[in-house]
């Protein structure tokens, strides 16, 4: 039995945002699992580890989003702000977990569970509400932070490549535009020649009626 089932009250039409609560609320399951069987505090560790990495990301990836327009300052405080405590919450608490002064209880793990519902459906939805009155941006900027979260995670070397790699790509698409017009020209050259050759055919072949008549 799950402590949390995902629900389609928890939607907000964004979709790559309802994929990321998803998964939270599937970690979170996982982590209250791990409290009843077999509790290892090898497996405990990992999975507060990858709740801690997912919940970075995932912040950051709605902050992004409303970095790119479309929410009231009042609301982007308040939303960084609700992020700001929840990351320093997970981190107090794996770091007390570290130090053996806490152990995971079902009672922690209700409270993270409590606060991610709240947090999704109050202030997560009137982000996405107002998003969704800017459509249709909304899309592009949706693909902008993806498009970041991917870079972020880069090394300098690697941003450097991803860079060389975008202007060898856009060299490449103005070069078969280029083509595609010269191609596109030459075809109505020939269309034009043939059909004169066929005009000139045409009067031959009037010509040499006209002759044998
Ligand atoms: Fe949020």
């Amino acid at each position: 039995m799950h402590i949390i089932k995902w629900s389609s009250d928890f939607a907000l039409g964004i979709d790559e945002i309802d994929e990321q609560h998803k998964a939270l609320v599937g970690m979170i399951n996982a982590l209250d699992a791990s409290t009843h069987a077999e509790y290892s505090v090898e497996n405990m560790r990992r999975l507060l580890d990858e709740l801690n990495a997912y919940v970075r990301d995932h912040f950051g990836f709605e902050e992004r989003l409303m970095a790119g327009g479309g929410c009231s300052p009042e609301l982007v405080t308040r939303h960084c702000g609700e992020h700001a405590y929840f990351r320093s919450v997970l981190r107090d608490l794996t770091a007390d977990f570290d130090n053996g002064r806490t152990s995971i209880t079902v009672t922690l793990i209700e409270y993270l569970v409590h606060w991610l519902l709240h947090h999704i459906v109050v202030v997560d939805r009137a982000m996405a509400h107002q998003l969704n009155a800017s459509e249709p941006a909304l899309k592009a900027r949706v693909a902008a932070a993806l498009m970041q979260e991917m870079t972020d995670d880069l090394t300098e070397s690697e941003r450097h490549l991803l860079a060389e790699l975008r202007r060898a790509n856009e060299e490449l698409e103005r070069q078969v535009e280029v083509r595609t017009r010269e191609l596109r020209d030459s075809n109505r050259q020939l269309q034009t020649d043939l059909d004169a050759a066929r005009a000139e055919t045409r009067l031959l072949k009037a010509e040499l009626a006209a002759a044998k008549g």
